[in-house]
C-alpha cells in the first residue's frame, strides 16, 4: 500500500494557534527515533500507553491514556473527540520538523507482524514548504486532510523552511480484518478527496547524478558521513529517484573512496538494514558510537 487521503475533516470551527504556540514551547527532550532526523524534529505524546509525556517509544496498548499535554491542547483535544474513535487508538503525537529531514526509514520493523498498523496523519497547519515521500512518490498534506501513511514502506519527509509544520499522528492497530472508517467517531462528517497527491519531479540528468556521485566519493569520510546522509536523502524530493537511492548511493561512493576508512561503508550498510531492514524492539543505531 502507498499513501492517500483516506478522507477530509472540516477545521474551519477549531482555532489550533494557541494549542501549537504551547506544543512548540514545550523544550525538545531526547526521544526514540530521533536518529531517523536531521534538523529540528519533535514528537510529542499526546495519547500513549502510560500516559507519561517522557514515554515516547510506540508500541501496542489496550486502551491510550491522555498524557499532560493534553490539557495545554483544548482545540485539538475536541478535533480528536469530534472526528476520531479515541477507544481504538494506541498512540496520538504532535509532530513538527522545522528545516529538518526525516531520512528514508520504516517504522514497525521490531513490532509484531501479526497486527495491522494503520497510522494517519493530520496536518493542523499549512506549510507549502513541506513534503513527504514514500515509494510512490512525493507529496504535500494539507490541512483538513486525513492521511494514511503506510510507515511500513520507505518514506521520509522533509521540511525546506523554518516555519512551524504541526501535525497528529494518531496510530491504531487492529488484530485482524478491519475497515478504514472505523478510525472516525460515529459523529463525525467525513467528505471524500479525490485530489491528484503527487508532484510532478523531474527525472535527474545523469551528468548531475555522477558530479553528486563524484563529490561523494571524494568528500565521504567518517567527519563529514552526516551531512553526505543529508544531502543524498533530500535528492528524491526534487527529482524522480527512488527513495532509498540515497543509502545506495553513499555505500557505492564510500566503496571507491580513496579518503573514506574502510569501515565507512560498513558502517552505511548497518544504517541501511537498520532503517529498512531490521531492528529489535529498543534498539538504536549511531553513526557515531559504530
Ligand atoms: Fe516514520
Amino acid at each position: 500500500m502507498t499513501s492517500r487521503i483516506i478522507g477530509k475533516i472540516n477545521l474551519d470551527s477549531y482555532d489550533f494557534s494557541t494549542d501549537v504556540a504551547f506544543l512548540n514551547a514545550i523544550e525538545k527532550s531526547p526521544e526514540e527515533y530521533d536518529e531517523f532526523a536531521f534538523g529540528y524534529w519533535k514528537n510529542l505524546s499526546l495519547y500513549n500507553g502510560s500516559g507519561r509525556t517522557d514515554d515516547t517509544q510506540y508500541r501496542n496498548c489496550d486502551v491510550a491514556k491522555p498524557t499532560e499535554y493534553m490539557s495545554g491542547c483544548p482545540s485539538i483535544a475536541r478535533m480528536l473527540s469530534d472526528n476520531f474513535d479515541l477507544s481504538l487508538v494506541k498512540m496520538v503525537r504532535a509532530r513538527n520538523l522545522i528545516s529538518g529531514l526525516v531520512i528514508p526509514h520504516r517504522d514497525f520493523v521490531e513490532l509484531d507482524p501479526n497486527v495491522s498498523y494503520f497510522r494517519v496523519f493530520i496536518p493542523i497547519e499549512l506549510n507549502l514548504d513541506s513534503y513527504h515521500s514514500d515509494e510512490s512518490g512525493v507529496f504535500q498534506m494539507k490541512p483538513g486532510e486525513v492521511w494514511f501513511l503506510d510507515a511500513a514502506v520507505s518514506h521520509a519527509a522533509v521540511n525546506f523552511s523554518s516555519e512551524s509544520r504541526m501535525f497528529i499522528c494518531l496510530d491504531f492497530a487492529f488484530d485482524g480484518a478491519f475497515a478504514e472508517d472505523e478510525i472516525f467517531a460515529a459523529s463525525a462528517q467525513v467528505a471524500s478527496s479525490s485530489r491528484d497527491i503527487h508532484v510532478l519531479r523531474p527525472s535527474l540528468p545523469s551528468n548531475t547524478l555522477s558530479e553528486m556521485l563524484d563529490t561523494f566519493t571524494h568528500g565521504i569520510d567518517a567527519g563529514a558521513i552526516k551531512q553526505q546522509i543529508l544531502e543524498a536523502a533530500k535528492v528524491h524530493f526534487r527529482f524522480n529517484v527512488p527513495i532509498e537511492s540515497c543509502y545506495d548511493w553513499l555505500i557505492k561512493a564510500a566503496l571507491a573512496s580513496p579518503v573514506a576508512s574502510a569501515d565507512v561503508a560498513e558502517r552505511l550498510r548497518g544504517m541501511k538494514r537498520y532503517l529498512l531492514e531490521a531492528r529489535g524492539m529498543n534498539e538504536r543505531f549511531s553513526l557515531d558510537s559504530q
